[in-house]
């Protein structure tokens, strides 16, 4: 273990971290878009069903080997199966992976920042009229954000992970949740925003499809941070004194909280604007989705509250949001830097500008792919579908990747690593916990079921995309 590594200051820290890394774009436009098109009820029930069951066990076994071997998930793969290069591959993955979630995730970034921008100046009417959102993904002004975004997200990793992270989580997160539960209070208040509640919390079974199974599981693990070397990474940066295993209960906690509440924002916001809605017409709803109806939830708290502040709310929102974002962002980004610390020798400074140089090529292409240039936007198809470059980028490592990213962690923990060891570790932090019914639960699961059930979602999923 390398002495001179840096560390989170305190558990607290490390939780703050860690769930600012979860807390992002994931949980505040990917969970409700896809809440929206899997039928609200059957996507919510599977989603926690594999939160509990699948992704609190990846999760602790993903900080374990972090913390064991204070690597990088290359160096720690390595390390745990004695420099067998077929795990050294599986660290390589966990460290390309989040490099290309990385590009779209810096898109996505970019457009709530452009989106701050018009509610500083006061345009919510033109942000929820219908072509606000094909202006801005279109628009010149990208290329602005997108050197301010990539200024912050540097600043942040310049001064290491344990100075930069943990300050804005502190702040950011019961702020965010505050201002969620207000909206969505104000938004329960709306005319017929009970018939989004109930599409929302009622599953219906018979929307129960592989599909829908499918993308529980995909964004679970992406609202996690699961399946791409971060909480390995993070895990490195973790004291012996942690309790790792309560604090992947409450990341989680915190992570899937922020989702639902952003789900009984939207969904009950969506039927209460379109009263006649037929919820099938959703089922091929995109992000679009979200950055339409939030300009209309404010707008609507305008006619209540007046102008100045419905505005001011707004300010302050997409200013949380972007700060989400931002968190996540330098957390997805610390795993390859890390990588290149640890593997290639480079300095903090070094293997921040390779990794400027490359992520940002491909985020201004991944930019310009949303509609700007038309060889980017169709840039390929497959599956029956026409595919830009940010939907194959999309499709390869947040459908397709991340849960084999999660598969391999599994067999990896239990096979080579080795139960008793994950266990010990485990244990350094809460000499109890060999007791408790997660460790039993977490040592079967791991070796069990979850590859097994992740493994057949994966299939299902490369064929449904990719045939
Ligand atoms: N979990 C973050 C979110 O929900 C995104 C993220 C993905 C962060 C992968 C780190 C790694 O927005």
């Amino acid at each position: 273990m390398s002495a001179n590594r840096e560390h989170f200051s305190s558990r607290l820290g490390f939780i703050l971290a860690a769930a600012g890394s979860a807390v992002g774009i994931g949980n505040l436009v990917g969970f409700p878009v896809n809440a929206a098109k899997n039928g609200g009820g059957a996507f919510l029930l599977m989603y926690a069903i594999f939160v509990v069951v699948i992704c609190i066990p990846v999760m602790i076994a993903e900080m374990a080997v972090g913390r064991k071997t204070a690597k990088n998930p290359v160096g720690a793969y390595a390390q745990l199966s004695d420099n067998d290069s077929k795990w050294r591959l599986a660290g390589l993955l966990s460290v390309i992976t989040p490099f290309m979630i990385a590009i779209f995730y810096t898109v996505l970034t970019v457009w709530i920042l452009v989106y701050l921008v018009l509610s500083v100046s006061g345009n919510l009417d033109y942000m929820a009229s219908a072509s606000a959102f094909g202006d801005v993904i279109s628009s010149p002004y990208l290329f602005v954000s997108m050197i301010v975004v990539a200024a912050l997200v540097r600043f942040i990793l310049v001064s290491g992970v344990k100075a930069g992270i943990e300050r804005a989580a502190k702040v950011m997160m019961p702020a965010l949740f505050v201002m969620l539960i207000l909206l969505v209070i104000f938004v329960l208040t709306l005319d017929n925003a009970f018939a989004g509640v109930e599409f929302y919390l009622i599953p219906d079974i018979d929307k129960l499809t592989p599909k829908v199974i499918s993308n529980a599981l995909s964004q679970a693990f992406f609202s996690l941070s699961l399946g791409m070397g971060i909480l390995i990474t993070y895990g490195s940066y973790i004291s012996k004194e942690t309790d790792i295993a309560g604090s992947a209960k409450l990341v989680a906690i915190t992570d899937t909280s922020v989702a639902f509440i952003a789900g009984l924002m939207v969904l009950p916001a969506i039927f209460s604007f379109n009263p006649s809605i037929n919820p099938s017409e959703l089922s091929d709803s995109g992000v679009s989705l979200i950055f339409s109806y939030l300009p209309k939830i404010f707008l609507a708290l305008e006619t209540s509250v007046g102008y100045f502040f419905a505005s001011t709310i707004a300010v302050i929102f997409f200013l949380l949001v972007f700060f989400a974002a931002l968190t996540s962002l330098v957390s997805i980004i610390e795993v390859p830097v890390a990588y290149l610390i640890d593997e290639k020798k480079q300095t903090r400074k070094k293997a921040l500008n390779t990794m400027f140089l490359w992520a940002g090529l491909l985020a201004l292409l991944t930019t310009l792919s949303a509609g700007m240039v038309d060889y980017l936007t169709s840039l390929t198809s497959y599956g029956g579908k026409s595919k830009s470059l940010f939907d194959v980028i999309y499709d390869m490592f947040y459908d397709t990747i991340l849960p084999l990213n999660g598969l391999l962690i599994c067999l990896f923990v239990s096979y080579r690593w080795k139960s008793q060891n994950l266990n010990e570790e485990l244990s350094i932090g809460n000499p109890e916990f060999s007791k408790t019914f997660l460790a039993k639960y977490t040592h079967v699961a791991l070796g069990t079921f979850v590859p097994v059930i992740v493994a057949v979602i994966f299939i299902d999923t490369v064929a449904r995309i990719y045939f």
